[in-house]
């Protein structure tokens, strides 16, 4: 039932660095602010799709994912409903504030909020990027891809596929841990489950770049500022993707890479591998901890 994710927010007392970080190195393009003081990021034609807003501590806010048209929409309503899932819909303050037509929501069994929605603003030719580059690689692929941080892989991957309809693409494991990888259109991975017990969290978002120039620039200017690398330049062994992973001001990473695998659909049978990179992609000296991360169940649970 899921197309791609088209937006997703995050909370974080950094929110005000993205106003440099997002055009200065994603590239992205500065929109106007949210109504509460929120920064958020163009990556292409649509009104805005990465939104930060001010908040107390860092965490992921919401995944925004795309639906087909309203008929698709009230069938996952209806779908969620029946399996015992509490949707909400979104009023117009919410949709306005999103940049969409149409808007539900739902928490799932971690406490991430999804909503779903369909209608995306969007301005055509009108993408600016916040210094020279490329552009980013969306359309029918969405806006890149979010990594959560799941306790168990198992449940997540029961209610991610069976209630919201993903698709294995394939399994990584690596380092003692293991990764899975799911697709909602041709995109090899629009979302990926690490399984760490016992931890909820958020690991990082994939922007895609339509040259691996873009990727090349992006890394000189990290470099030149000094921002910390979770990991260096390397490229993937499931998607093939060249790219680094950088530290946002916000406690979570961007991955940051070209030249990603799609995948047919059809004749998609998962693969497994035991390890992450072909090349590259070392970690610094120190280690970053992920920045978002929770015990689960918490205190309240
Ligand atoms: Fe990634």
């Amino acid at each position: 039932m899921i197309q791609a994710l088209s937006y997703i927010g995050f909370i974080s007392p950094a929110a005000k660095e993205w106003e440099t970080f997002g055009p200065e190195i994603l590239g992205a393009e500065l929109a106007g602010p949210g109504p509460d003081g929120s920064v958020r990021l163009r990556v292409d034609e649509a009104a805005h799709r990465i939104s930060i807003h001010p908040g107390d501590h860092d965490d992921l806010a919401y995944l925004g994912w795309a639906v087909d048209g309203p008929r698709a929409l009230a069938e996952a309503k209806a779908r969620l409903s029946d399996l015992g899932v509490t949707v909400q819909q979104g009023d117009s303050e919410l949709t306005t504030e999103r940049a969409v037509v149409e808007l539900a929501w739902f928490v799932d069994l971690f406490g991430f909020r999804h909503e779903l929605s369909w209608g995306q603003r969007t301005v055509p030719a009108s993408f600016r990027p916040g210094r020279p580059m490329s552009g980013f690689v969306t359309g029918a692929q969405g806006l890149g891809h979010a990594v959560l941080v799941v306790p168990s892989l198992a449940d997540a991957e029961a209610f991610y596929c069976e209630v919201m309809g993903f698709r294995l693409s394939d399994q990584i494991n690596a380092q003692g841990m293991t990764i899975r990888f799911y697709h909602c259109n041709t995109r090899h991975h629009s979302l990926a489950l690490a399984e760490v017990p016992g931890v909820v969290g958020y690991h990082h978002l994939m922007l895609e770049t339509a040259s691996l120039d873009d990727v090349g620039t992006a890394y000189d200017e990290v470099l030149k500022r000094e921002i910390p690398l979770a990991m260096t330049l390397g490229r993937h062994v499931n998607d093939l993707m060249t790219s680094f992973y950088v530290r946002t001001p916000s406690g979570f990473e961007i991955e940051y890479g070209h030249g990603g695998l799609q995948v047919d659909d059809t004749a998609t049978t998962p693969r497994a591998y035991d390890s992450f990179s072909i090349w590259g992609h070392h970690p610094p000296a120190e280690p970053l901890l992920p920045g978002i991360a929770r015990p689960f169940p918490g205190d309240d649970q």
